[in-house]
């Protein structure tokens, strides 16, 4: 029977130097757009939009940043979502926790998974790292099991070097 979340989507079979091309053309894309703006909540708002509609086959994007221990929800697009994930819990929490990206091909299989939207299948989360530590994430889900592979891994750690300089608290 046809499943539509597991079809071989053109993503799954797009090579991994035609990945790192687009990823590379969004990371410009999103210098551009944050250059010249220094609120970190105008620029996380218009980086998940642009995340969001630049990928293929995606149904969140968008941020959780690090307040008093916890995660808590910032700007996304997509379904509304859970507010505040502690660290070590979920996709999201596992990441910040370990400060390294998590690859979730099928997100059934993550023990833990906190699904805030049921047509999510899987999820790539990967750590806003700051010099001064850590910032909190940025999520992305898709309705297709595998969605991601190592070439979205790599492409989304080179879009949080640009995001993280564009998403630092203002100075008082
Ligand atoms: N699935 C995430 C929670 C956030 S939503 O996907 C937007 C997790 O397990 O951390």
């Amino acid at each position: 029977m046809h499943d539509p979340a597991r079809s071989a989507p053109w993503d799954a079979v797009r090579p991994a130097a035609a990945k790192a091309a687009l990823y590379a053309e969004l990371a410009g894309r999103l210098e551009a757009l944050l250059a010249g703006e220094a609120d970190p909540v105008a620029n996380a708002a218009n980086a998940a939009a642009a995340i969001y509609h630049g990928l293929d086959a995606v149904n969140w994007v968008g941020f959780y940043f690090l307040r008093q221990g916890e995660l808590v929800l910032g700007p996304f697009q997509g379904r509304p979502a859970c507010v505040r994930i502690p660290l070590g819990k979920g996709v999201c929490g596992t990441a910040a926790a370990q400060r390294r990206s998590v690859l979730v091909p099928d997100v059934h299989d993550f023990p833990g998974h906190i699904a805030c939207d049921t047509a999510s299948r899987s999820e790539l989360v990967v750590p806003l790292l700051a010099p001064a530590g850590l910032l909190g994430v940025l999520d992305l889900d898709s309705p297709r099991v595998a969605r991601f592979d190592e070439a979205d891994r790599a492409g989304c750690e080179a879009l949080a070097v640009v995001l993280v300089r564009h998403l630092l608290p203002p100075r008082r």
